[in-house]
């Protein structure tokens, strides 16, 4: 999605600007630009709102501005993920009005944009986007208001727009000034050592300073060298979250590896060992930031778990354990569909919205249309500080750091432990477990770090096979119980990096329709784990070995005699010490595959084409 980083008080505004825009690059994006308030520095005219906006990547657009002559305190940097009009130099951000007097960079949808059009006397616009409109509207108030004060002209704009967004402007009436609005897509302001800044994601801005304090939904900011003042949509002062964001630079960069994605697939151990850090005092299990009573999760009779992509999946083995361990129903739900019926909510029913960015504008609205029916919302985040971490009534962190990478890797694994862990306490204050079990079972959790470990020294052997299978048409991956949603994120993985088809089904339906589709040269990668389904796996892999598909198993130590007689390829990892948990295990050896097919075949890792990393839009 969109990205936006805003500097004011440094010489050298522009290149902190492209450095700030480099660490959203992450976040997916077609186009990119800059504005720098350029005052006169003789001070004998007004200077000028100096833009350059390129399609494609950044390198695009830091060969636009070589050579040129940007100087300025002040700027806006955006990188445009193309909703309204095609992602050419046109509809790049920033936009400005007629006269150039103000600038803007967006992210979201300005949902009104048409109304607000026809509301406007008749004239051209020059984008095809919806925010364009916001800069005409901005200047027109901007003649309006008493001594032509930005912010009180941004407060009255912002007030007649509808939809989610996040919007930055420059004006040269104030050429130091940046104001900035928020309704449900992220924005975080920041001010250190007479710099002030904004930016859609802390990522842009962790060079500079750890301390940050996010807006809430319709909250203004101005951003001055002087620092930071907040107001609500009222006009009165506001007060935004202020936080430390926990991880510093260097784990915002590669660190020796060629991509994002395998550095944060090598991070797992360390991530699964921070996530469970510290969860157990005297024999009990403590999950101190849920912020949720023990008593009313004791009373709780009804599970719904909303998430999108690979949080979604995670969910699925959250269900699995909480069922398992706590006894309690459990539904998983895809967030966008969840708001759109009506689901049976009461105070009694618990809706645990997982997500890694914490900003997935699906999952949001699922855990507001929650709130809004009394029901208790637990939200298992990576992003500390994120809108769906300060919006829920609970919140259980996994410990994952950034990720940076559009394909999740890190953060599902993190994710699974975070439902493990809830399905573990739930049990607990429900009295469903013992508290000895609960602690033992916690106990060999902890062995997870050393076992991923283990099961990373396949790389060489995946690399292999992806070298092997990269060219085949169609991959198909079959799992039971814990091992359904490895395969259903095995497939995404695949196909999110690589483009390459790959579906996933519970292996017990492939009788009912799929196996149709397995002929010579189709690859089938089976989820075949130590459990109690093993031996239904192995028939499985039997009726698709006999209609001619290539076998790639995930099996576990000690148990891969009868994988041998029929699968072309096994995969071995370690034993996980508890069925719920293998897999943390088992994803990656298909993470590594989806990586190393995708190298293979020349894909941008890091960033695949049409997919961003937070979706911030609906
Ligand atoms: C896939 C992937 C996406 C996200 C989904 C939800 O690799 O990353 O499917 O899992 O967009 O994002 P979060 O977890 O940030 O809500």
């Amino acid at each position: 999605m969109c990205g936006i980083i805003g500097i004011t008080g440094r010489d050298d505004a522009l290149e902190h600007i492209m450095a700030g825009l480099g660490r959203l690059e992450y976040r997916g994006y077609d186009s990119a630009g800059v504005v720098i308030a350029n005052s006169s520095a003789s001070g004998m005219d007004d200077g000028q709102l100096d833009i350059v906006k390129r399609a494609g990547k950044l390198a695009n657009l830091a060969g636009a501005l070589q050579g040129g002559s940007l100087t300025g305190r002040t700027g806006i940097g955006h990188t445009r993920w193309a909703t309204h009009g095609a992602p050419n130099d046109v509809n790049a951000h920033p936009h400005t009005d007629p006269s150039g007097r103000v600038a803007v960079v967006h992210n979201g949808i300005i949902e009104n944009y048409q109304a607000l059009k026809a509301g406007l006397s008749e004239r051209e616009y020059a984008s095809a986007t919806d925010t364009e409109v916001v800069a005409h509207l901005v200047a027109e108030e901007l003649d309006r208001v008493d001594g032509g004060d930005l912010l009180e002209a941004v407060r009255r704009v912002v007030g007649r727009l509808e939809g989610a967004f996040s919007l930055c402007f420059v004006t040269l009436d104030a050429p130091d000034t940046i104001v900035v609005a928020k309704r449900e897509a992220p924005l975080i302001v920041a001010h250190a050592d007479g710099v002030g800044y904004c930016a859609s994601d802390v990522a842009a801005l962790i060079a500079h300073t750890k301390q940050v304090s996010a807006l809430h939904d319709d909250q203004l900011a101005r951003i001055t060298p002087d620092g930071v003042e907040v107001i609500g949509l009222d006009g009165s002062p506001a007060e935004a979250h202020s936080y430390e964001v926990s991880w510093d630079l260097a784990a915002a960069e590669k660190q020796g590896y060629d991509h994002f994605m395998l550095k944060e697939i090598h991070e797992q151990p360390q991530a699964v060992l921070d996530t469970l850090r510290d969860r157990l005092t005297d024999g009990k299990l403590h999950l101190d930031e849920l912020r949720t009573d023990e008593h009313e999760l004791g009373r709780i009779d009804k599970v719904f778990i909303v998430a999108c992509g690979t949080s979604l999946h995670s969910g699925m083995v959250g269900k699995l354990a909480i069922e398992h361990w706590a006894g309690v129903p459990v539904e998983v739900e895809v967030a966008s569909e969840f708001r759109y019926r009506d689901p049976i909510l009461n105070p009694h029913t618990l809706v645990i919205a997982i997500s890694q960015s914490g900003e997935t504008s699906d999952t949001i609205a699922a855990a507001t249309h929650a709130q809004d029916q009394r029901a208790p919302v637990l939200a298992i985040v990576n992003v500390v500080g994120s809108t769906l971490a300060r919006q829920a009534d609970g919140v259980l962190y996994t410990h994952a750091g950034p990720e940076v990478a559009v394909a999740s890797t890190k953060a599902f694994t993190t994710q699974i432990v975070g439902c493990l862990l809830v399905g573990l306490y739930l049990a607990q204050v429900r009295h469903a477990m013992y508290a000895s079990e609960a602690e033992d079972t916690l106990r060999r959790l902890q062995q997870l770090p050393g076992a991923l470990e283990k099961v990373l020294e396949l790389d060489g052997q995946i690399r292999d096979l992806a070298d092997r299978y990269k060219d085949v048409h169609y991959t198909m991956f079959i799992g039971r119980h814990t091992g359904l949603p490895i395969a259903y994120e095995g497939a995404l993985k695949l196909k999110e990096i690589s483009y390459l088809h790959a579906e996933a089904f519970p292996a017990g339906e492939m009788k009912h329709g799929p196996i149709a589709l397995i002929e010579e040269g189709s690859l089938v990668v089976a989820l075949a784990p130590e459990g109690h389904v093993f031996s239904k796996m192995v028939s499985n892999i039997q009726e698709v070995k006999a209609r001619g598909a290539s076998v790639i198993a995930i099996g576990t130590e000690g148990s891969t005699a009868a994988l041998a007689e029929h699968a072309d390829h096994i995969l071995t990892i370690p034993e996980a010490s508890h069925e719920l948990a293998s897999p943390v295990l088992s994803v990656v050896p298909l993470q590594l595959l989806a990586y190393h097919v995708a190298v293979a075949l020349g894909k941008d890792v890091d960033q695949p084409r049409n997919l961003a990393k937070t979706v911030t839009v609906e």
